[in-house]
């Protein structure tokens, strides 16, 4: 167990604190800092070393590569070659924000961060203290969530210390996250651009920008679709056994109460819209269906919830796939490890 030094966003601009961060980031140490999206565990992604510690700290597989993190547009060039036309466009429209890209590596990104991969994920965040570190320690900064492997996406502080505290050398507490999904992957080595996860920067709205048709890996079996390698594990899930629920909502209400057991703690996860129609489980409801954006960001924790309240089934009333809902069932399905019933 280390001393973890934890510190509010406002004091990252304070002098003597971002000396503090930069020795912490030059020394190979690790540093959890908030983004639009959710929480990352940043650490200097020229390091090779300091790379391979965050590996080690989440328990994460070493061929699931991290994700750069940079401080302003002009450095992409540094860590990127060969940038197709069409992801310069993207990069124009979505940039600072939730939108991570696959390039071809430089020669100075390290193997352990791309876990052995020729291509690196960039991404450039929208997020005022993701920012004021990365440009005051003025280095890359490799951070997947900063979760323990498996566990849903950290998008609260209180997340964060749950997994992190006395394990990384500094947590920057931002408050919750203002997305709470992780970035969209959009693989740009190709001449088709490709989905390889799906979040708020949605599918439609980089057709928007294109102005042609791109593709999205991201519902293909896992097996299919090696290309993103945080794709095959297992994500999310609560300790409960959780299965989505497809069909009407007088039908899923139905199945649930024939499901009632009064000796298994039983949870449902549905729109705020349905919240009285289950009255004999628990019920977790994360937004209006006219509230999309709000569904998403409260997704991981009620997940972190259900082990909270010591769930052991969740049924989970599916949401509508359109736009950012398309990313919050990706995360779901992984969360149920793919096990539905339509109803
Ligand atoms: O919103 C986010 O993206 C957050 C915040 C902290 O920025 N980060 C994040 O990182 O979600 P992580 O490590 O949990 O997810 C990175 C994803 C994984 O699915 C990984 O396989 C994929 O990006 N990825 C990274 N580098 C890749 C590469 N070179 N080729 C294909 N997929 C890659
Ligand atoms: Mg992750």
């Amino acid at each position: 167990m280390k001393q973890t030094l934890i510190i509010k966003a406002e004091q990252v601009t304070q002098p003597d604190i971002l000396k503090a961060i930069q020795t912490i980031i030059i020394g190979g140490g690790l540093v959890v800092f908030p983004t639009e999206t959710v929480y990352g565990i940043g650490a200097n992604a020229l390091d090779k070393e300091a790379s391979k510690k965050i590996y080690d700290v989440k328990g994460r597989p070493s061929d699931n590569p991290l994700i750069v993190h940079i401080g302003q547009i002009e450095e992409l060039h540094l860590y990127a070659r060969e940038v197709p036309n069409y992801a310069k466009s993207l990069i124009q429209a979505f940039w600072p924000g939730p939108l991570t890209l696959i390039l071809k590596k430089q020669d100075i990104v390290p193997y352990t961060t791309t876990a052995g991969l020729d291509t690196v994920a960039i991404r450039l965040p929208k997020h005022e203290t993701a920012l004021a570190l990365i440009q005051g320690v003025k280095l890359p900064l490799a951070a997947p969530s900063a979760n323990l492997s498996g566990k849903p996406s950290a998008t609260e502080f209180k997340h964060v210390f749950e997994d992190l505290n006395g394990k990384v050398d500094c947590i920057i507490d931002g408050g919750p996250s203002s997305i709470g999904i992780e970035s969209t992957v959009l693989d740009c080595t190709k001449e088709i651009p490709t989905i390889l996860r799906p979040g708020a920067v949605t599918q439609s709205m980089i057709e928007r920008i294109l102005q042609r048709p791109i593709l999205d890996a991201s519902t293909l079996q896992v097996e299919d679709a090696p290309k993103s390698p945080g794709m095959k594990y297992t994500h999310y899930k609560p300790k409960g056994d959780v299965t989505i629920l497809y069909g009407p909502i007088e039908k899923v209400q139905e199945y649930v109460s024939s499901q009632v057991d009064s000796s298994i703690p039983t949870a449902v996860i549905c729109a705020s819209d349905y919240e009285l129609l289950f009255p004999k489980v628990r019920v977790r409801t994360l937004g209006y269906l006219s509230q999309p954006e709000w569904i998403a960001k409260q997704l991981f924790s009620a997940l972190r919830e259900m082990d909270e309240w010591g769930m052991q089934r969740i049924f989970i009333h599916s949401f509508p796939e359109v736009e950012i809902g398309h990313a919050v069932m990706n995360r779901l399905l992984k969360a149920a490890g793919y096990q539905t019933i339509t109803l």
